[in-house]
């Protein structure tokens, strides 16, 4: 049998499959329908110092090709954050992800230094990309100098032993530039990616479906565009121009031979994100998948695997 436990830069993990983070809030949404124990982990939805609303709705539309959402980072706060959902997914027997967000530097870290200290967190996923923000004001991940402001604020914050994942976004011009700015700020791995920019029209309505226009796409639409930046991540590590990190691969997973892609792309884990909403036991299932597909092809564990498809 293949060995599906993973090591990202020290966080072990009993599977390479997680949830994404934002389509099952902080894991209870699951528990009705799947053993959140099972999973590599749950990365929780991006949480931030103080509740917030969110933007206005409509503010989720569904296409053909993948979703659009434009939440605008809605949540309860830190503080219910780490006094009620990480003590019960602890107790479940899950694994924590916690996505940590924020509008400046400082505000990254102080949440950041009031998640570590919480029972069954494995690392910490700085969101650095998030587009559904004024301006796309909150995105950080578009610009090196402001990647690395963030990463190494929170690395300060947190201490050198705590596992920092910085989340990519595809709509950028130089990704390499960017995870490597992370990367020297004090990032210990990377997740890409968030979900892309996109507008959708009503016809009938002759208005975009979406009250503040634009909207991050996720879901099939973006699958190749996440193995293109996973791919290209894994080549320039290769290339010996930016440092050897774990990436984990997210945009558009819903089955076993979408996350082997991602394997065999440069990915030493993944995450299931807008598949989750259609069915919540598509992580488990991704694991079985990938499980039997890895045995296929003689591989003993998810590492042998990672950036195979690199090779001459
Ligand atoms: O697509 C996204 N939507 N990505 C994020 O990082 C945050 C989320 C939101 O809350 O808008």
């Amino acid at each position: 049998a293949v060995d599906l436990a993973v090591d990202l830069a020290g966080a072990r993990l009993r599977s390479p499959v997680m949830t994404a983070s934002g389509c099952a809030a902080a894991g209870r949404e699951l528990d009705a329908f799947t053993d959140v124990a099972a999973l590599g982990a749950v990365v929780t939805k991006s949480v931030m110092r103080s509740p917030r609303s969110g933007r206005p709705t409509p503010r989720m539309a569904e296409t053909p090709a993948g979703m659009l959402n434009s939440i605008g980072l809605q949540g309860g706060g830190v503080d219910a954050l780490v006094e009620h959902d990480l003590p019960w997914l602890a107790e479940r027997g899950a694994t924590a992800v916690v996505s940590v967000a924020g509008g400046d530097p400082e505000e990254f870290a102080e949440v950041a230094r009031r998640v570590v200290g919480a029972p069954g967190v494995a690392a910490l996923e700085v969101n650095i990309s998030c587009p559904n923000v004024a301006n796309r004001g909150l995105v950080f991940a578009c610009d090196p100098g402001s990647s690395a402001a963030v990463l190494g604020a929170v690395r300060a914050a947190v201490g050198d032993d705590v596992v920092l994942l910085a989340k990519l976004s595809p709509d950028v011009t130089d990704l390499v530039a960017i995870a490597r700015a992370c990367l020297e700020a004090g990032a210990s791995g990377l997740t890409a990616i968030n979900t892309l920019l996109g507008v959708d029209v009503d016809v009938r309505t002759m208005r975009p479906r979406l009250a503040v226009t634009t909207g991050g796409l996720s879901g099939p639409a973006i699958r190749p565009v996440a193995v293109r930046c996973v791919w290209q991540l894994r080549a320039a590590m290769l290339a010996g121009l930016l440092p050897e990190a774990p990436v984990v691969g997210t945009g558009g997973v819903a089955s076993g031979v979408d996350a082997l892609q991602m394997v065999l792309a440069g990915a030493s884990a993944v995450q299931v994100g807008t598949a989750v909403f259609a069915d919540p036991t598509t992580p488990g299932r991704v694991a079985d998948e990938l499980g039997a597909l890895l045995a296929e092809r003689g591989f003993a564990s998810v590492a042998d695997a990672v950036g195979f498809a690199h090779r001459a």
